[in-house]
């Protein structure tokens, strides 16, 4: 790739600043100036600007314990992209939580990873723990573990793990609109607290609320295997 393209993904600055700062002999490679906008390097080149080593990171990924009041659509404040600190521009949220929804949210710029885990054939288990204004039926198991019929859709199977009269944890392998809501709805109760514990191999474990951290390479890799 061009090295204006290689230091405008690192948000070094925009195109016209980078322009300026190649011009003014401000970047370097191997300790040799670099005077064209259109030199050629590669994600592995070390780029110095003005001292400091640039590295390429193509692909980001976090996992971000969402708080109550953060928006998944970018295009709202607050939103979930104003938690994460990342010289990418590109780093989006993979699916949605509800603004009220708190819990365990992967963001990428790995379109291609996100796709693949967003298909309906994925059938990525994601498990939320969830709170009910009423008492949760003991046949809610068996109601939640066979189909069932809504407006618009015919959810799958999903396993309820009852903690108390009124919480459990529920696990889905797809993610239609408000889907856990509408799930415990069916069944009489509102829900009054949700956050997802997991999903897929990702685990929120004690990530404090409002944190995120990077995937690890084996996270990563189980996520890029996980069908
Ligand atoms: N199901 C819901 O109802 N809301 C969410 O945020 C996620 C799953």
């Amino acid at each position: 790739m061009r090295i204006d393209k290689f230091l405008a993904d690192m948000s070094i600055g925009t195109r016209s600043e980078i322009k300026k700062l190649i011009h003014d002999g401000r970047v370097s490679i191997n300790g040799e100036v670099v005077q064209k906008p259109n030199y050629s390097v590669d994600i592995d080149t070390i780029v110095v600007v003005d001292d400091i080593e640039v590295h390429y990171s193509q692909f980001e990924y976090y996992i971000l314990n969402k708080p109550s009041g953060y928006l998944c659509t970018i295009d709202y404040s607050p939103n979930v992209l104003q938690l994460i600190k990342t010289h990418r521009k590109d780093v989006m949220p993979v699916g949605r939580l509800d603004k009220d929804t708190e819990g365990l949210l992967l963001l990428t710029n790995d379109g291609q990873l996100a796709h693949k885990l967003l298909a309906p054939k994925s059938h990525v288990n994601k498990t939320y723990y969830v709170e009910t204004d009423k008492n949760i039926p003991a046949s809610a198991i068996e109601t939640f573990s066979k189909s069932i019929e809504f407006e618009d859709f015919i959810s799958k199977p999903a396993k309820l793990e009852i903690v108390s009269s009124n919480s459990g944890y529920l696990t889905i392998s797809e993610g239609k609109f408000h889907q856990v809501k509408r799930m415990f709805k069916y069944i009489g109760c509102e829900v009054t607290y949700l956050k997802r514990t997991s999903f897929g191999p990702l685990k929120l474990n004690d990530l404090a609320v409002g944190e995120y951290r990077s995937l690890s390479e084996e996270e990563i890799n189980m996520l890029k295997g996980s069908d």
